[in-house]
């Protein structure tokens, strides 16, 4: 097995933080993200109802932290110490050295060069220090933006999986994957 877990640890990058998310972050995370339809769009999850589910949600991310091959950071801009976003693997396949990764992002904080900052940082992480040989990600074509993140971070663009991806409200979509090999980086 070439996998060496240590769960989710601090990385700090220029801008930001990337911490264990806690209890303390539920409103930042509810009124930041959660709660906006918008900015859910492209997530299997729907924007939550309450801050009640928010708190919810947290508690059983909290709770996974237990596992060491659980991880989850919370995004948190240093100059303000706001709670933005998250970014965390949401598959492992032990047997081939290889995780899938997912994020979000609040809508006040686009187009400013932050998720690639994060990405890079959780690359980084992932493949030195876990010894991941493969990172992999995917995007529903209809948000472009994402693709573009991934590029920056040097993954490479491998193809369109056909009516593969499943909106929050069920409908089927044609998702981008992209990749980043040990070896590249
Ligand atoms: C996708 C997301 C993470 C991007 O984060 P971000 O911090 O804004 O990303 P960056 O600023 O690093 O890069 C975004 C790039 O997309 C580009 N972009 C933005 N909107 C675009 C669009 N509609 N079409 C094409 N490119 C677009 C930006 O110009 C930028 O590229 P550039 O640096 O070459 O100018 C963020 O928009 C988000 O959280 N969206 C909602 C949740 C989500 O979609 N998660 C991903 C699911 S796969």
């Amino acid at each position: 097995m070439c996998l060496n877990h240590i769960g989710t640890r601090n990385i700090e990058t220029k801008r930001l933080l990337l911490r264990r998310f806690t209890l303390g972050d539920t409103a930042q995370m509810f009124n930041n993200w959660a709660k906006d339809p918008e900015n859910v769009k492209y997530l299997s999850w729907k924007a939550h109802g309450s801050i009640d589910e928010t708190y919810e949600v947290l508690n059983k991310w909290i709770d996974e932290y237990k596992n060491e091959n659980s991880y989850r950071w919370c995004i948190v801009l240093k100059e303000t110490n706001e709670t933005i976003g998250g970014i965390d693997v949401i598959e492992i396949m032990q047997d081939r050295c290889t995780c899938e990764i997912g994020y979000v992002l609040s809508r006040n904080h686009w187009n400013k060069g932050i998720m690639t900052e994060a990405l890079k940082a959780v690359i980084d992480y992932l493949i030195g220090k876990v010894n991941f040989n493969r990172i992999q990600l995917r995007h529903m074509v209809e948000n472009p933006a994402s693709g573009k993140v991934m590029l920056k971070c040097g993954m490479k663009f491998e193809g369109i999986l056909r009516q593969y991806g499943l909106t929050n409200t069920g409908r089927q979509c044609d998702s981008a994957i992209y990749s980043i090999l040990k070896e590249e980086l």
